[in-house]
Protein backbone atom coordinates (compact mmCIF):
# COMPACT_ATOMS: atom_id res chain seq x y z
CA UNK A 1 0.00 0.00 0.00
CA UNK A 2 1.09 3.41 -0.82
CA UNK A 3 0.62 6.16 1.66
CA UNK A 4 0.27 10.13 0.95
CA UNK A 5 1.14 12.52 4.16
CA UNK A 6 1.51 15.92 3.69
CA UNK A 7 2.30 18.43 6.35
CA UNK A 8 -0.47 20.78 7.97
CA UNK A 9 -0.67 24.07 9.56
CA UNK A 10 -1.93 22.56 12.97
CA UNK A 11 -1.51 19.25 14.42
CA UNK A 12 -4.34 18.76 17.64
CA UNK A 13 -6.44 16.23 19.48
CA UNK A 14 -6.86 13.57 22.17
CA UNK A 15 -5.93 10.00 21.37
CA UNK A 16 -5.31 6.63 22.56
CA UNK A 17 -2.61 4.27 21.65
CA UNK A 18 -3.19 1.04 21.01
CA UNK A 19 -2.83 -1.68 24.17
CA UNK A 20 1.20 -2.13 24.60
CA UNK A 21 1.85 -4.85 22.47
CA UNK A 22 5.01 -6.17 25.03
CA UNK A 23 2.76 -6.42 27.88
CA UNK A 24 -0.12 -7.58 25.49
CA UNK A 25 2.14 -10.88 24.00
CA UNK A 26 2.99 -11.83 28.13
CA UNK A 27 -0.57 -11.30 28.99
CA UNK A 28 -1.47 -13.82 26.42
CA UNK A 29 1.76 -16.00 26.91
CA UNK A 30 1.43 -16.02 30.85
CA UNK A 31 -2.45 -17.00 31.05
CA UNK A 32 -2.15 -19.39 28.27
CA UNK A 33 0.43 -21.37 31.06
CA UNK A 34 -1.50 -20.47 34.01
CA UNK A 35 -4.32 -22.38 35.76
CA UNK A 36 -8.01 -20.53 34.93
CA UNK A 37 -9.56 -18.15 32.33
CA UNK A 38 -8.01 -14.60 32.58
CA UNK A 39 -9.79 -11.92 30.83
CA UNK A 40 -7.68 -9.46 28.79
CA UNK A 41 -8.99 -5.86 28.27
CA UNK A 42 -7.11 -3.49 25.98
CA UNK A 43 -5.16 -6.24 24.61
CA UNK A 44 -2.86 -5.18 21.29
CA UNK A 45 -5.06 -6.37 18.24
CA UNK A 46 -1.57 -5.68 15.85
CA UNK A 47 -0.52 -8.46 13.82
CA UNK A 48 2.02 -9.40 16.27
CA UNK A 49 -0.51 -10.32 18.95
CA UNK A 50 -2.77 -11.98 17.02
CA UNK A 51 0.51 -14.27 16.14
CA UNK A 52 0.90 -15.16 19.56
CA UNK A 53 -2.96 -15.97 19.68
CA UNK A 54 -2.87 -17.98 17.26
CA UNK A 55 0.47 -20.10 18.10
CA UNK A 56 -1.03 -20.46 21.53
CA UNK A 57 -4.35 -21.71 20.12
CA UNK A 58 -2.35 -24.94 17.93
CA UNK A 59 -0.68 -25.91 21.30
CA UNK A 60 -4.20 -26.62 22.55
CA UNK A 61 -5.23 -23.48 24.68
CA UNK A 62 -8.75 -21.81 24.22
CA UNK A 63 -8.26 -18.04 23.30
CA UNK A 64 -11.14 -15.98 21.91
CA UNK A 65 -11.86 -12.14 20.88
CA UNK A 66 -15.18 -10.88 22.10
CA UNK A 67 -17.15 -10.07 19.87
CA UNK A 68 -18.08 -6.64 20.03
CA UNK A 69 -14.73 -5.28 21.83
CA UNK A 70 -11.51 -7.16 19.91
CA UNK A 71 -9.44 -5.72 22.39
CA UNK A 72 -11.10 -8.07 25.18
CA UNK A 73 -9.08 -11.56 24.63
CA UNK A 74 -10.03 -14.52 27.10
CA UNK A 75 -7.37 -16.81 27.75
CA UNK A 76 -8.23 -20.73 29.61
CA UNK A 77 -4.93 -21.84 30.45
CA UNK A 78 -4.60 -25.63 31.88
CA UNK A 79 -1.71 -24.80 34.26
CA UNK A 80 0.92 -25.29 32.01
CA UNK A 81 -0.13 -28.18 30.40
CA UNK A 82 -0.09 -27.74 26.47
CA UNK A 83 -0.73 -30.23 23.30
CA UNK A 84 2.22 -31.30 21.33
CA UNK A 85 1.17 -29.17 17.83
CA UNK A 86 0.42 -30.95 14.56
CA UNK A 87 1.24 -27.64 12.90
CA UNK A 88 3.98 -25.38 12.23
CA UNK A 89 4.28 -22.62 14.82
CA UNK A 90 3.83 -19.08 13.36
CA UNK A 91 5.23 -15.90 14.77
CA UNK A 92 4.55 -13.65 12.15
CA UNK A 93 7.28 -10.82 12.01
CA UNK A 94 7.25 -11.15 15.74
CA UNK A 95 9.96 -11.35 17.94
CA UNK A 96 8.73 -11.64 20.51
CA UNK A 97 6.07 -14.24 19.94
CA UNK A 98 8.82 -16.84 18.96
CA UNK A 99 11.35 -15.99 21.64
CA UNK A 100 8.86 -16.03 24.48
CA UNK A 101 7.44 -19.02 23.19
CA UNK A 102 10.89 -21.16 22.66
CA UNK A 103 11.52 -20.47 26.51
CA UNK A 104 8.00 -22.18 27.03
CA UNK A 105 8.54 -24.48 24.51
CA UNK A 106 11.76 -25.46 25.98
CA UNK A 107 9.71 -26.85 29.06
CA UNK A 108 7.48 -29.05 27.25
CA UNK A 109 7.76 -32.64 26.93
CA UNK A 110 7.06 -32.57 22.74
CA UNK A 111 8.28 -31.86 20.11
CA UNK A 112 7.36 -28.45 18.10
CA UNK A 113 8.76 -26.23 15.45
CA UNK A 114 8.55 -22.52 15.28
CA UNK A 115 9.21 -20.32 12.38
CA UNK A 116 8.05 -16.68 11.45
CA UNK A 117 8.60 -14.37 8.34
CA UNK A 118 10.96 -13.71 5.96
CA UNK A 119 12.33 -11.01 8.19
CA UNK A 120 11.98 -13.10 11.37
CA UNK A 121 13.67 -15.87 10.02
CA UNK A 122 16.85 -13.87 9.45
CA UNK A 123 17.13 -12.59 12.95
CA UNK A 124 19.25 -13.55 15.68
CA UNK A 125 17.88 -17.26 17.66
CA UNK A 126 21.16 -18.18 18.91
CA UNK A 127 20.85 -15.83 22.02
CA UNK A 128 18.12 -17.78 23.05
CA UNK A 129 18.84 -21.47 21.75
CA UNK A 130 22.68 -21.31 23.69
CA UNK A 131 21.14 -20.75 26.97
CA UNK A 132 18.13 -22.97 27.27
CA UNK A 133 20.53 -25.40 26.13
CA UNK A 134 22.36 -24.89 28.74
CA UNK A 135 19.14 -25.71 30.65
CA UNK A 136 19.59 -28.97 29.22
CA UNK A 137 16.91 -28.09 26.20
CA UNK A 138 17.35 -29.72 22.78
CA UNK A 139 16.77 -27.16 20.34
CA UNK A 140 18.27 -27.01 16.78
CA UNK A 141 18.20 -24.25 14.11
CA UNK A 142 19.33 -23.03 11.15
CA UNK A 143 22.54 -22.29 10.08
CA UNK A 144 24.32 -23.93 12.96
CA UNK A 145 21.78 -23.17 15.30
CA UNK A 146 21.48 -19.47 14.78
CA UNK A 147 18.24 -18.71 12.72
CA UNK A 148 14.34 -19.92 12.76
CA UNK A 149 12.56 -22.14 11.92
CA UNK A 150 13.84 -23.85 15.46
CA UNK A 151 13.04 -27.52 16.17
CA UNK A 152 12.53 -28.03 19.99
CA UNK A 153 11.85 -31.23 21.94
CA UNK A 154 11.28 -30.07 25.33
CA UNK A 155 11.23 -30.96 28.76
CA UNK A 156 14.12 -32.22 31.22
CA UNK A 157 15.60 -28.56 32.24
CA UNK A 158 17.04 -27.42 35.25
CA UNK A 159 18.00 -24.20 36.01
CA UNK A 160 21.11 -22.27 35.34
CA UNK A 161 23.12 -19.05 36.46
CA UNK A 162 23.52 -17.33 33.39
CA UNK A 163 24.87 -13.69 32.25
CA UNK A 164 23.15 -12.32 29.72
CA UNK A 165 25.89 -11.10 26.76
CA UNK A 166 23.44 -8.71 25.47
CA UNK A 167 20.31 -6.55 26.70
CA UNK A 168 17.91 -7.98 25.61
CA UNK A 169 14.13 -8.65 27.48
CA UNK A 170 13.00 -11.01 24.92
CA UNK A 171 16.25 -13.31 26.11
CA UNK A 172 15.59 -12.77 29.53
CA UNK A 173 11.96 -13.25 29.29
CA UNK A 174 12.36 -16.56 27.08
CA UNK A 175 14.54 -17.86 30.02
CA UNK A 176 12.38 -16.84 32.92
CA UNK A 177 9.66 -18.87 31.10
CA UNK A 178 12.00 -21.88 30.54
CA UNK A 179 13.01 -21.48 34.58
CA UNK A 180 9.46 -21.74 35.44
CA UNK A 181 9.02 -25.23 34.19
CA UNK A 182 13.04 -26.17 35.37
CA UNK A 183 13.82 -28.70 37.81
CA UNK A 184 15.71 -26.19 40.28
CA UNK A 185 16.28 -22.15 40.51
CA UNK A 186 17.68 -20.17 37.37
CA UNK A 187 19.24 -16.85 37.67
CA UNK A 188 19.67 -13.87 35.13
CA UNK A 189 22.38 -11.31 35.69
CA UNK A 190 21.43 -8.23 32.46
CA UNK A 191 24.51 -6.14 31.25
CA UNK A 192 21.79 -3.26 31.79
CA UNK A 193 18.18 -2.79 32.34
CA UNK A 194 15.64 -3.70 30.06
CA UNK A 195 11.96 -3.72 30.29
CA UNK A 196 10.45 -5.59 32.98
CA UNK A 197 6.92 -6.76 32.13
CA UNK A 198 7.69 -10.32 32.49
CA UNK A 199 9.60 -10.10 35.97
CA UNK A 200 6.09 -7.71 37.14
CA UNK A 201 3.36 -10.19 35.51
CA UNK A 202 4.97 -13.06 36.94
CA UNK A 203 5.11 -11.73 40.25
CA UNK A 204 1.33 -10.77 39.89
CA UNK A 205 0.28 -14.06 39.13
CA UNK A 206 2.22 -16.40 41.40
CA UNK A 207 5.71 -17.20 40.87
CA UNK A 208 8.54 -17.74 42.68
CA UNK A 209 10.83 -14.77 41.36
CA UNK A 210 13.31 -12.07 43.63
CA UNK A 211 14.70 -9.02 41.74
CA UNK A 212 18.37 -7.44 42.74
CA UNK A 213 19.23 -4.52 40.86
CA UNK A 214 20.19 -6.13 37.21
CA UNK A 215 19.98 -9.77 38.48
CA UNK A 216 16.55 -12.22 38.64
CA UNK A 217 15.81 -15.11 40.00
CA UNK A 218 13.01 -17.06 39.25
CA UNK A 219 12.58 -21.02 40.98
CA UNK A 220 9.87 -23.60 39.28
CA UNK A 221 6.28 -21.93 40.00
CA UNK A 222 2.94 -22.45 38.55
CA UNK A 223 0.75 -19.51 38.03
CA UNK A 224 -2.33 -17.91 38.65
CA UNK A 225 -4.35 -17.20 35.71
CA UNK A 226 -4.84 -13.30 36.41
CA UNK A 227 -7.38 -10.55 34.31
CA UNK A 228 -5.40 -7.95 33.30
CA UNK A 229 -5.56 -4.61 31.47
CA UNK A 230 -3.22 -3.36 29.37
CA UNK A 231 -2.15 0.09 29.42
CA UNK A 232 -1.98 1.89 26.02
CA UNK A 233 1.60 1.58 24.27
CA UNK A 234 4.44 4.37 24.58
CA UNK A 235 6.35 2.66 22.07
CA UNK A 236 3.27 4.14 20.24
CA UNK A 237 3.07 7.06 21.69
CA UNK A 238 5.88 8.31 20.90
CA UNK A 239 5.25 8.80 17.18
CA UNK A 240 2.59 11.50 18.43
CA UNK A 241 4.96 12.75 21.61
CA UNK A 242 7.84 13.57 18.36
CA UNK A 243 5.07 14.82 16.31
CA UNK A 244 3.62 17.44 18.79
CA UNK A 245 7.44 18.32 19.84
CA UNK A 246 8.87 19.33 16.60
CA UNK A 247 5.70 20.40 14.91
CA UNK A 248 5.15 24.04 15.54
CA UNK A 249 1.59 24.54 15.89
CA UNK A 250 0.85 21.65 17.95
CA UNK A 251 -0.63 20.54 21.42
CA UNK A 252 -1.51 16.56 21.13
CA UNK A 253 -2.55 14.95 24.26
CA UNK A 254 -2.28 11.07 24.44
CA UNK A 255 -4.19 9.39 27.33
CA UNK A 256 -3.46 6.30 29.07
CA UNK A 257 0.04 5.46 28.19
CA UNK A 258 1.59 3.00 30.10
CA UNK A 259 4.86 5.06 31.94
CA UNK A 260 7.13 1.73 33.07
CA UNK A 261 10.17 3.69 34.43
CA UNK A 262 12.06 0.44 32.30
CA UNK A 263 9.81 2.26 29.16
CA UNK A 264 9.82 5.90 29.85
CA UNK A 265 13.13 6.52 28.62
CA UNK A 266 11.68 8.28 25.48
CA UNK A 267 9.67 11.31 28.33
CA UNK A 268 13.54 11.48 29.27
CA UNK A 269 15.31 12.06 26.13
CA UNK A 270 12.75 14.41 24.66
CA UNK A 271 12.90 16.53 27.76
CA UNK A 272 16.46 16.58 27.81
CA UNK A 273 15.96 17.92 24.28
CA UNK A 274 13.46 20.54 25.70
CA UNK A 275 9.94 19.12 24.87
CA UNK A 276 7.02 20.77 26.64
CA UNK A 277 5.84 17.30 28.05
CA UNK A 278 2.97 17.20 30.93
CA UNK A 279 1.90 14.16 32.42
CA UNK A 280 -1.48 14.39 34.11
CA UNK A 281 -3.65 11.82 36.02
CA UNK A 282 -1.34 9.23 37.23
CA UNK A 283 -2.52 6.03 38.09
CA UNK A 284 -1.70 2.20 37.32
CA UNK A 285 -3.24 0.00 35.03
CA UNK A 286 -2.56 -3.71 34.72
CA UNK A 287 0.08 -2.88 37.61
CA UNK A 288 1.73 -0.89 35.35
CA UNK A 289 2.47 3.02 35.91
CA UNK A 290 0.00 4.74 33.63
CA UNK A 291 -0.93 8.43 32.89
CA UNK A 292 -1.97 10.85 30.27
CA UNK A 293 0.24 12.92 28.62
CA UNK A 294 0.32 16.16 27.13
CA UNK A 295 2.86 17.12 24.57
CA UNK A 296 3.12 20.49 22.70
CA UNK A 297 5.03 22.39 20.27
CA UNK A 298 8.77 22.72 21.58
CA UNK A 299 11.92 23.88 20.78
CA UNK A 300 14.44 21.19 20.81
CA UNK A 301 18.36 20.59 21.19
CA UNK A 302 20.69 18.02 19.77
CA UNK A 303 21.50 15.72 22.65
CA UNK A 304 24.00 12.63 22.98
CA UNK A 305 21.68 9.41 23.17
CA UNK A 306 23.95 6.45 24.57
CA UNK A 307 24.60 3.90 27.04
CA UNK A 308 22.06 2.00 29.56
CA UNK A 309 19.65 4.21 28.68
CA UNK A 310 19.48 2.63 25.15
CA UNK A 311 17.79 -1.00 26.02
CA UNK A 312 14.96 1.26 27.11
CA UNK A 313 14.39 3.53 24.32
CA UNK A 314 15.59 1.05 21.45
CA UNK A 315 12.25 1.07 19.51
CA UNK A 316 11.82 4.70 19.88
CA UNK A 317 15.31 5.26 18.65
CA UNK A 318 13.77 5.80 14.73
CA UNK A 319 11.53 8.37 15.61
CA UNK A 320 14.04 10.20 18.03
CA UNK A 321 16.37 10.48 14.75
CA UNK A 322 13.32 12.39 13.41
CA UNK A 323 12.98 14.19 16.55
CA UNK A 324 16.49 15.49 16.14
CA UNK A 325 16.38 16.56 12.27
CA UNK A 326 14.02 19.22 13.59
CA UNK A 327 16.28 20.23 16.65
CA UNK A 328 18.84 22.81 17.12
CA UNK A 329 22.87 21.33 16.90
CA UNK A 330 23.99 18.28 16.56
CA UNK A 331 22.37 14.87 17.62
CA UNK A 332 24.36 11.20 18.33
CA UNK A 333 23.09 8.36 18.78
CA UNK A 334 25.42 5.66 20.09
CA UNK A 335 25.83 1.93 21.25
CA UNK A 336 22.71 1.37 19.93
CA UNK A 337 23.83 -1.66 17.01
CA UNK A 338 20.87 -4.07 18.42
CA UNK A 339 18.99 -1.97 15.93
CA UNK A 340 20.55 -3.01 12.82
CA UNK A 341 18.93 -6.71 14.15
CA UNK A 342 15.10 -5.75 14.49
CA UNK A 343 12.57 -6.41 11.90
CA UNK A 344 15.02 -4.39 9.22
CA UNK A 345 18.30 -2.76 9.84
CA UNK A 346 16.88 0.62 11.51
CA UNK A 347 19.83 2.32 11.43
CA UNK A 348 20.56 2.21 7.44
CA UNK A 349 16.75 2.37 6.79
CA UNK A 350 16.32 5.56 9.00
CA UNK A 351 20.14 6.63 7.24
CA UNK A 352 18.92 6.24 3.63
CA UNK A 353 14.95 7.36 4.11
CA UNK A 354 15.96 10.86 6.19
CA UNK A 355 18.72 11.43 4.13
CA UNK A 356 16.68 11.31 0.89
CA UNK A 357 13.92 13.78 2.59
CA UNK A 358 16.93 16.10 2.98
CA UNK A 359 18.28 15.56 5.88
CA UNK A 360 22.54 15.75 7.22
CA UNK A 361 22.81 12.60 9.09
CA UNK A 362 25.38 9.92 9.37
CA UNK A 363 25.46 6.06 9.76
CA UNK A 364 27.81 4.64 12.32
CA UNK A 365 28.32 1.04 13.26
CA UNK A 366 26.31 1.36 16.48
CA UNK A 367 24.18 4.24 15.68
CA UNK A 368 23.93 8.08 13.64
CA UNK A 369 24.76 11.64 13.65
CA UNK A 370 22.35 13.93 13.10
CA UNK A 371 22.77 17.36 12.22
CA UNK A 372 19.37 18.96 13.03
CA UNK A 373 17.31 22.09 11.86
CA UNK A 374 17.43 20.35 8.56
CA UNK A 375 14.62 21.48 6.24
CA UNK A 376 13.25 17.82 5.09
CA UNK A 377 11.48 17.68 1.85
CA UNK A 378 8.58 15.25 0.74
CA UNK A 379 9.95 12.52 -1.46
CA UNK A 380 8.72 8.29 -2.08
CA UNK A 381 10.03 6.50 0.90
CA UNK A 382 10.30 2.66 1.61
CA UNK A 383 9.19 1.35 4.33
CA UNK A 384 11.27 -2.02 4.54
CA UNK A 385 8.37 -3.69 5.49
CA UNK A 386 8.89 -2.30 8.97
CA UNK A 387 6.05 -0.54 11.29
CA UNK A 388 8.30 1.29 13.02
CA UNK A 389 10.52 2.98 9.97
CA UNK A 390 6.92 3.69 8.21
CA UNK A 391 5.79 5.56 11.18
CA UNK A 392 8.38 7.05 12.06
CA UNK A 393 9.01 8.55 8.01
CA UNK A 394 5.05 9.66 8.35
CA UNK A 395 5.77 11.68 11.68
CA UNK A 396 8.52 13.41 9.12
CA UNK A 397 6.59 13.83 6.85
CA UNK A 398 3.95 16.23 8.54
CA UNK A 399 7.07 18.83 8.49
CA UNK A 400 8.08 18.29 5.29
CA UNK A 401 7.78 20.75 2.16
CA UNK A 402 5.39 18.68 -0.25
CA UNK A 403 3.98 15.62 -0.39
CA UNK A 404 5.61 12.13 0.84
CA UNK A 405 4.46 8.49 -0.40
CA UNK A 406 5.65 5.86 2.19
CA UNK A 407 5.65 2.32 0.16
CA UNK A 408 5.03 -0.54 1.90
CA UNK A 409 2.40 1.81 3.92
CA UNK A 410 -0.15 -1.20 5.62
CA UNK A 411 3.03 -2.80 8.00
CA UNK A 412 2.15 -0.74 10.63
CA UNK A 413 -0.34 -2.75 11.71
CA UNK A 414 2.41 -5.18 12.20
CA UNK A 415 2.45 -2.79 16.17
CA UNK A 416 -0.23 -0.37 15.34
CA UNK A 417 -3.36 -0.58 13.37
CA UNK A 418 -4.91 2.20 13.90
CA UNK A 419 -1.84 4.57 13.08
CA UNK A 420 -3.46 6.00 9.75
CA UNK A 421 -6.95 6.65 10.90
CA UNK A 422 -5.07 8.08 14.44
CA UNK A 423 -3.08 10.39 11.67
CA UNK A 424 -6.24 11.64 9.71
CA UNK A 425 -7.82 12.33 13.43
CA UNK A 426 -4.70 14.19 14.63
CA UNK A 427 -4.69 16.45 10.94
CA UNK A 428 -7.92 16.91 10.77
CA UNK A 429 -7.01 15.73 7.28
CA UNK A 430 -8.21 12.93 4.82
CA UNK A 431 -4.96 10.96 4.75
CA UNK A 432 -5.19 9.19 1.22
CA UNK A 433 -4.42 5.80 1.07
C1 LIG B 1 10.57 -6.47 23.31
C2 LIG B 1 11.88 -6.27 23.58
C3 LIG B 1 12.78 -5.54 22.69
C4 LIG B 1 11.99 -4.67 21.70
C5 LIG B 1 10.86 -5.41 21.07
C6 LIG B 1 9.90 -5.92 22.12
C7 LIG B 1 9.76 -7.29 24.24
O1 LIG B 1 13.55 -6.47 21.96
O2 LIG B 1 12.86 -4.17 20.72
O3 LIG B 1 10.16 -4.58 20.17
O4 LIG B 1 8.53 -7.27 24.18
O5 LIG B 1 10.37 -7.97 25.08
P1 LIG B 1 14.92 -7.10 22.56
O6 LIG B 1 14.59 -7.73 23.84
O7 LIG B 1 15.36 -8.09 21.54
O8 LIG B 1 15.83 -5.93 22.67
Amino acid sequence: MLQRVVSVDRLEGTLSPPGDKSISHRAILLNAIARGPARITNCSTSIDCEATVACIRKLGVLAYHSHSEPSVVTVEGAGGLLWEPSMLLDAGNSGTTLRLLSGILAGQSFFSVVTGDHSLRHRPMARIIEPLKLMGANIQGRHDDALAPLAIHGGGLHGIDYKLPIASSQVKSALLLAGLQASSPTTLREPAPTRNHTENMLAAMGADIAIDGNTVMISPSTLNAQDIRVPGDISAAAFWMVAAATHPNATLEISGVGVNPSRAGVLEILRRMGADIQMNNPREEGGEPAADIVVKSSSLEGIKISGDIIPNVIDELPVLAVAACFARGTTVIRDAAELRLKETDRITAMVQELRNMGAVIQELPDGMVIEGSASLNGTTCQSYGDHRVAMALAVASLLAVGETVIEGAECVSVSYPEFWEHLETVTKRDVIA
